[in-house]
């Protein structure tokens, strides 16, 4: 409760604080009553700017863990502080981007790289007696990483345990999850072993290449031509394009009407943010609730994406979104109007911050589309990190 008021007062001092002009016109949210301002202008920018602090921090605080695979075909899943069960990535996990796996899917008998070996004379009944991933290749930055999803037969089977090992840990790593890291240029074998037959395995082969290099041009930084703005690379507090760009805009413009066709209602609740916007939001959440926590769903200024003026919080901006139709239909489609989700689920350890189904971020229909086909995040799909180092 004592929460809850200090919420509100951030957002209503935040509003009083940045809300200017008037041509401000306010959208309240059904749920916390926070102010939203959403103006327009014909200059080089289009001004959709948020007055309020950002996600609930009420909600904050989902907590993701990714159990052993025990399900009935040992898919992998996460479950939210709740105990629901959550798909451990609502994007495809084949693709067609350069760092996607690539190969066939279904498992291939024979021996040797990149497929699934069954032995001979394996028994049957609860045994496994095959596996099979949803890759048998892949290429990654240094730093990237990715899971296959493992299927083992036959579905009957008790003890469907994974050991996953790597044949060079200098060129991939591999977690007991099978989750795959890349750690330096070159190619290695990772396995996936049955706990209960260890006969019976499967392969991906891993070719690792050198993470792009960031070109920093006035104290920003790109990489592949994206402007990057995250816990390791930030923006200089002068850094201020005076609202979302007009390509962004019109991509948006784009996106809400695709999305009205298919009787979906997205709009902006939070566009660009200045650098002391974002310092007066950020603040305000380490007040209220520590800076390690506000540090999960918050940016520090100079670090959030709102001010490149390519993001774009839509509709409800806390945990209640997640699932909704509207949640749902940006995750399948924003990439065809140019965005991803930028913070999706079960990345939080590499984006740095928990999913937020809302955040859409601004690439072009290309990029996005390659990073959505991709499975991966921006970070591992730039092979790049997001950290503070202070
Ligand atoms: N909520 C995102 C991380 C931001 O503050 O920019
Ligand atoms: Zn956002």
């Amino acid at each position: 409760m004592k929460k809850d008021i200090i919420r509100k007062f951030v957002a209503l001092a935040a509003c009083l604080a940045f809300c200017t002009g008037t041509s401000c016109g306010k959208v309240e949210r059904p749920d916390d009553k926070e102010n939203v301002t959403v103006s327009g202008n014909d200059s080089t920018t289009a001004d959709i700017s948020e007055t309020t602090a950002d996600a609930s921090s009420e909600n904050q605080s989902e907590v993701l863990t990714i159990p052993a695979a025990t399900d009935e075909n040992t898919s992998k899943t996460a479950t939210n502080a709740e105990g629901e069960e959550l798909p451990v990535s609502g994007q495809p996990s084949e693709g067609t981007s350069s760092y996607t796996a690539s190969g066939s899917p279904s498992p291939q008998t024979t021996s040797g790289t990149g497929s699934s070996q069954t032995p001979s004379g394996t028994a049957s009944g609860s045994q496994v007696t095959e596996i099979s991933l949803t890759f048998y290749e892949v290429t990654l930055p240094v730093g990237g990483s990715k899971m296959p999803m493992v299927t083992m037969s036959p579905a009957t089977a008790e003890n469907k345990g994974e050991i996953w090992t790597s044949s060079d840990e200098k060129i991939a790593a591999v977690d007991s999850l099978g989750n795959i890291t890349a750690v330096g240029e070159g190619k290695c074998i990772i396995t996936v072993k049955s706990d209960d037959n260890p006969a019976v395995s499967a392969s991906v082969q891993v070719t690792v290449e050198a993470a792009k290099e960031p070109a920093v041009a006035d104290g920003v930084t790109y990489i592949e031509g994206i402007l990057i703005a995250n816990k390791t690379y930030a923006l200089p507090a002068s850094y201020n394009p005076g609202g979302l760009t007009n390509e962004c805009y019109s991509a948006f413009m784009n996106l809400v009407s695709g999305a009205a066709a298919d009787n979906i209602n997205i709009y902006c609740s939070s566009g660009f943010r200045s650098y002391e916007s974002q310092q007066y939001i950020y603040n305000n959440y380490v007040a209220a609730d520590g800076q390690a926590k506000a540090d999960t769903y918050s940016a520090r200024p100079g670090h959030s994406e709102h001010q490149t003026g390519l993001a774009i919080d839509c509709n409800i901006i806390d945990d209640s979104f997640t699932g909704t139709p509207e949640a749902i239909w940006l995750e399948n489609n924003c990439h065809k109007y140019g965005f991803i989700i930028r913070y999706p689920r079960n990345k939080d350890h590499i984006t740095g911050y928990k999913y937020e189904p809302w955040h859409i971020r601004y690439l072009g229909v290309e990029k996005a589309t390659a990073v959505y086909n991709s499975g991966l995040c921006l970070e591992e799909y730039l092979g790049i990190t997001s950290q503070y180092t202070y």
